[in-house]
């Protein structure tokens, strides 16, 4: 028996990277996953790699910056599995670590609009069907750098930040109602967003020093949200848990 029979979850960016990671983590526990992207092939995809191995899952395109768009991807998975007991705001946009003085206005602007505004457009979303259904659960990805500087631009680690207390905010407005929300802080997970430099030497060095000595894998982030949105951390609300390697306690 899975941790996540019977439920029905719903994971943006799930064409790749952690998304990917969730979702197929998600349907392995027995959950039934629509699997959302703006990449609708890559969501395909990965709807086929869960399908292929006897799940259920479902792909959408979606973009998660629209709400119309937004909406009709709520409305096809509620179509398609009746509804959704938990959301994975997985969907991200690195800044490449710039500066404030190097971001020019379309950059922040495209970065909050998916690493911010994108979490509380498909959380409104969504969370009317939880509150309905008098029970739920919500799972935010957002950085070590939402909890120290110099792990993104300021972009970036602005809108992660911002995540952390959006999910401390819906916690202390919802959590009575039935609904769990936390979020993960992962540090470097070898996904694409950061495969540009995760492999150098320099990195690579880095990461030796600190206490799990290696990069990230997709199945570590995977592993902690099945724990999150499970029953088993039914009494665990508000928090950010950092899925780094002990990388932000020892810095
Ligand atoms: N990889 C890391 O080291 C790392 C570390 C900390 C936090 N994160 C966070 O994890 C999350 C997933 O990142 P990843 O590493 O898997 O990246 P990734 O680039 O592999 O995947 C991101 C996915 O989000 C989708 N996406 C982007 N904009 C979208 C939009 N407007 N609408 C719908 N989908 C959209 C992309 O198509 C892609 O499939 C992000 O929020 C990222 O900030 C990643």
């Amino acid at each position: 028996m899975g941790k996540l029979e019977n439920r029905v979850a719903f994971v943006t960016g799930g064409a790749s990277g952690l998304g990917k990671a969730q979702a197929v983590r998600f349907a392995e526990e027995g959950a039934k996953v629509v699997v959302a992207d703006r990449n609708e092939q890559g969501a395909m995809e990965v709807a086929g790699i869960i399908t292929a191995e006897g799940g259920a899952a479902k792909g959408v395109a979606v973009d998660v910056t629209d709400a119309d768009s937004v909406a009709a991807a709520v409305a096809a998975a509620l179509d398609a599995f009746g509804r959704i007991d938990i959301l994975s705001n997985t969907a991200g946009l690195f800044d490449q670590f710039k500066p404030t003085l190097d971001t020019d206005p379309a950059t922040w602007d495209a970065v909050v609009a998916v690493n911010l505004t994108a979490v509380y457009t498909v959380t409104n979303a969504v969370l009317p069907h939880m509150i309905a259904a008098g029970r739920g659960v919500v799972l935010n990805i957002a950085s070590g750098a939402g909890l120290r500087g110099g792990g993104g631009g300021a972009a970036y680690t602005s809108t992660k930040h911002a995540v952390v207390g959006y999910t401390r905010q819906l916690s202390a407005d919802y959590g009575n109602q039935g609904i769990r929300i936390n979020a993960i802080a992962p540090g470097l997970i070898d996904t694409p967003m950061v495969a540009h430099f995760s492999h150098d030497e320099d990195t690579l060095a880095n990461l030796r020093r600190q206490p799990a000595g290696r990069l990230g894998r997709p199945s570590d982030v995977a592993n902690a949200a099945v724990f999150l949105v499970s029953d088993d951390a039914d009494f665990i609300h508000a928090v950010t848990l950092p899925v780094d390697g002990g990388l932000v306690e020892t810095l």
